[in-house]
């Protein structure tokens, strides 16, 4: 099958080619609606089918005599510890887990958040939470309290599943003490939290409310799979918006397994049996669904790194890891590459490895700059496939689909619309636009299996954020074009949403906090062009009137605050005092030209300027301090 004719069919008859797809999974009972309506008029993918996604991803495999086969390979260089799990060990060890969730009362539908690093425990804990047809949100290591407190308030999980650190390079990440301090933050109280001690950290338990793990798991009873619907939810994952607030992004049960199942074959080429490696965090949509989720329900075995790809120990972890495990496909954000190209430019490393069994390297989650895919490319000789999506839609929605048909790749472009995605380019009136504009992109309703039904507790936020601009479509929030022949380029975000070492995080939660501090009384925070990390925040800050602060002091107190309200990841290490911000006549920021300046790019001055003097001061003071590209 050609990939035109593969996307024509999904396009023409997109109930009968997902209705196929569906075919491949096996169902408690076939799902009879394939596209049917929710009650908030959404549309809904399998809604009748009875399933259960943990049944799907282990039992089945384990019932077709899959038992022994490797389902997890944990490697981890931070500390030093290697372990592999059987499909039939780690079936074992989630229906356990599960029965430690069942006997403190997780139900169908009850919330389980899990604040873990990147252990073998983490993906049990989510799989048994599958288990039981509960919900569990996965919050990232990175993040401070407040963020996981904002999250425990959204989701009001009744159990919280964490462990007693995360270990980054040379340092211990204590997780318990933020732990309980965001629960002491949130309004919600989880009824009990169970903790996984590692021997690198104590975790002091509160009595009563914490569980100590292996505890827990020496008299635990196994819990069955609990069917489901298609269209329950199998997990809320939060990602930045424009607001303070994160959004969460809520996944189904049948949508995403039909839609992962297809992905493993048609965009990644994976068979059962073989090996693929996402070198993510379970934190992020790209561990959900492809160091856990995907390659479980294609019965692949999939490698769980607790690493980086620099400094643990080298710039070989990578090349390493895929000798050792005879990877066949990794999946990486380019500013991983960045950072190995940076420490071994002509990649010596390399040298000391054999890829052999290494068929295409992917990669997401930021732009990849056409330098760093020409040095994969070269230094390497694999194929470098570029796709793009996001945490909203769970997998690519542009991708060089090589399973189905290899597609000639051109750098700087995330090849062609993935079969399901009916992707447009638009101009401010909804109207499409020819090749070669560069526009708003957006994807046509119904969006396939797999992507979200809306935002957890807030559809309104859905439909605000995503359908409003252009009816009938899913507004991505990324701006591009398409070329002649049909490639999707990726040009960036048109909305205050930033990509920090391929980590999404929102400006306008950094200027919620810089306003906060007693100095401010008004601040843009704008993502400026980093060589290793691709974009990295920038404040730019006015005083109250009558404050005296040195410029220095305040960058520091504002990078505290940061750091400790979002999370280190935030990355946020400049602020500069500037004397007007560009604004309309309105009073609204114009952050747009702002980030323009930043980036060097030609910008028009908008008629609707209050004070067009302001512009060439502040293009003026960040030339001089370094943060516009000249
Ligand atoms: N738990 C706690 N802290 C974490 C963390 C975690 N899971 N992940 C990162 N951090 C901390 C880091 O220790 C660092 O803290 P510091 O400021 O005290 O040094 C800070 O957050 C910034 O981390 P990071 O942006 O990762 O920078 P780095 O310099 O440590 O590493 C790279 C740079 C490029 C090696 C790294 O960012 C990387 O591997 N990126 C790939 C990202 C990725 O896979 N994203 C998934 C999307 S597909
Ligand atoms: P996240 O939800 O964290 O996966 O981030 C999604 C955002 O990352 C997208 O909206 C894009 O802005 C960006 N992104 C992801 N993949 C790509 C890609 N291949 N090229 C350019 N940008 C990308």
């Amino acid at each position: 099958m050609s990939y035109q004719s593969e996307y024509q069919r999904a396009l023409d008859d997109p109930q009968a080619f997902w209705r196929d797809q569906a075919a491949n999974l096996p169902w408690y009972q076939a799902p009879r609606q394939i596209l049917s309506k929710d009650e908030n008029g959404m549309h809904r993918w399998f809604a009748d089918g009875s399933m259960n996604t943990a049944y799907m991803a282990l039992d089945w495999h384990v019932q077709q005599g899959r038992g022994e086969q490797l389902a997890v390979i944990y490697d981890s260089p931070v500390s030093g510890q290697k372990l592999k799990l059987s499909y039939a060990d780690l079936l074992e060890q989630v229906a356990l887990f599960a029965g430690v969730l069942k006997a403190r009362g997780v139900e169908k539908g009850d919330r389980v958040v899990i604040y873990m690093p990147m252990v073998p425990e983490a993906l049990v804990a989510m799989l048994a939470v599958a288990r039981l047809g509960a919900i569990h949100s996965v919050v990232f290591g990175g993040f401070a309290p407040h963020e996981l407190a904002l999250r425990i308030d959204d989701a009001q999980p009744k159990i919280v599943v964490s462990a007693s650190c995360g270990i980054e390079v040379n340092k211990i990440i204590e997780y318990k003490p933020m732990l309980d301090a965001a629960i002491e933050r949130a309004t919600h109280k989880p009824q009990h939290c169970i903790v996984l001690a590692r021997e690198q950290a104590p975790a002091q338990l509160i009595p009563g409310r914490d569980l100590d793990w292996h505890e827990a798991m020496s008299d635990a009873k196994a819990a069955d799979c609990v069917p489901v619907q298609g269209s329950d939810p199998l997990y809320i994952l939060y990602t930045s918006g424009t607001t303070g607030k994160p959004k969460g992004v809520i996944r189904d049960n049948g949508g995403h397994a039909v839609a992962l199942k297809y992905s493993m074959q048609a965009i990644y080429n994976m068979r059962p049996g073989e090996v693929f490696w996402a070198a993510s965090d379970v934190g992020w949509v790209v561990g959900h669904s492809y160091i856990v989720y995907g390659p479980l329900l294609a019965g692949c075995t999939t490698v769980l790194y607790e690493g980086k790809p620099v400094k643990t120990p080298d710039a070989g972890a990578f090349w390493r890891v895929v000798q050792e495990y005879g990877v066949k496909a990794l999946f990486a954000a380019p500013t991983a590459f960045r950072a190995i190209k940076k420490e071994d430019p002509e990649a010596r490393t390399l040298a000391r490895y054999n890829l052999g069994r290494l068929q295409t390297i992917f990669m997401a989650g930021e732009r990849l700059d056409p330098p760093t895919y020409d040095w994969v490319v070269k230094h390497t000789g694999k194929p470098v496939v570029d796709h793009w999506w996001q945490t909203e839609t769970g997998w690519a929605i542009c991708a060089n689909p090589v399973g189905i048909e290899n597609m000639p790749p051109k750098p700087g472009s995330a090849t062609l619309p993935v079969p399901g995605f009916d992707v447009q380019i638009l101009d401010g009136n909804g109207q499409a636009l020819p090749p070669g504009q560069q526009g708003a992109i957006a994807i046509k309703l119904p969006l396939p299996p797999g992507c979200l039904p809306s935002i957890w507790g807030n559809h309104e936020r859905f439909c605000a954020g995503y359908l409003r601009d252009y009816p009938g479509y899913y507004c991505s929030g990324d701006g591009g074009y398409k070329d002649n022949d049909g490639y999707v380029f990726i040009m960036g975000r048109t909305d205050d949403v930033i990509n920090v070492a391929g980590h999404r995080l929102s400006t306008g939660e950094m200027e919620e906090i810089l306003a906060a501090h007693p100095a401010v009384a008004e601040c843009s925070v704008i993502g400026m062009q980093d060589d290793l990390k691709g974009q990295v925040p920038v404040g730019l800050v006015l005083l109250k009137d009558g404050v005296q602060i040195d410029e220095q002091q305040l960058q520091d107190e504002l990078v505290v605050m940061v750091r400790s309200e979002i999370g280190p990841i935030a990355c946020f290490q400049r602020a500069i005092i500037v004397q007007r911000l560009p604004k309309t006549r309105s009073g609204k920021i114009l952050r747009k030209l702002l980030r323009q300046i930043a980036d060097g790019k030609d910008y028009t001055v908008p008629s609707t300027i209050d004070d067009p003097a302001s512009l060439a001061e502040i293009e003026g003071l960040m030339r001089q301090r370094g943060l516009a590209r000249v």
